[in-house]
């Protein structure tokens, strides 16, 4: 009975599952990714605030962040897939941008 509970609550997640907020995994992700490549000029050389000055002012979308965070990764020759660019861009938009 408890099993049969169970499977339903996973089969509504999976398909009720249209998430608002992120994944916590790939906000887990995306913090390691930017602390491991892009940190060292971003936290360091900016501090926090860096991002936190940033917000409203030159990108406007989450798609024109994600670009942002892919020419950052290509001009520095950090060679991420499209999941970690992605991964990067939810965990500096969930932290920081909050844009649509
Ligand atoms: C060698 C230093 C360097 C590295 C490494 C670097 N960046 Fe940048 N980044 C810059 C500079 C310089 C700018 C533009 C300067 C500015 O807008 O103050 C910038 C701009 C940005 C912006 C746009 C800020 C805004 O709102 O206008 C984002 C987002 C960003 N970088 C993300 C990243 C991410 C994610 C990584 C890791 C893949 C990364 N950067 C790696 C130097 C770097």
């Amino acid at each position: 009975m408890k099993r049969i509970a169970m499977m339903s609550l996973i089969t509504a997640a999976f398909v009720f599952g249209t998430p608002v907020q992120a994944a916590p995994e790939m906000m887990a992700k995306g913090e390691k990714l930017h602390a491991d490549k892009c940190a060292a000029c971003h936290m360091a050389a900016h501090d926090d605030k860096f991002y936190t000055s940033r917000v409203g002012k030159k990108l406007k979308t989450k798609a024109s962040l994600n670009t942002q965070v892919q020419n950052c990764a290509s001009n520095f020759n950090i060679d991420w897939f499209d999941e970690d660019v992605a991964a990067v861009t939810e965990y500096l938009n969930t932290k920081y941008y909050k844009l649509k």
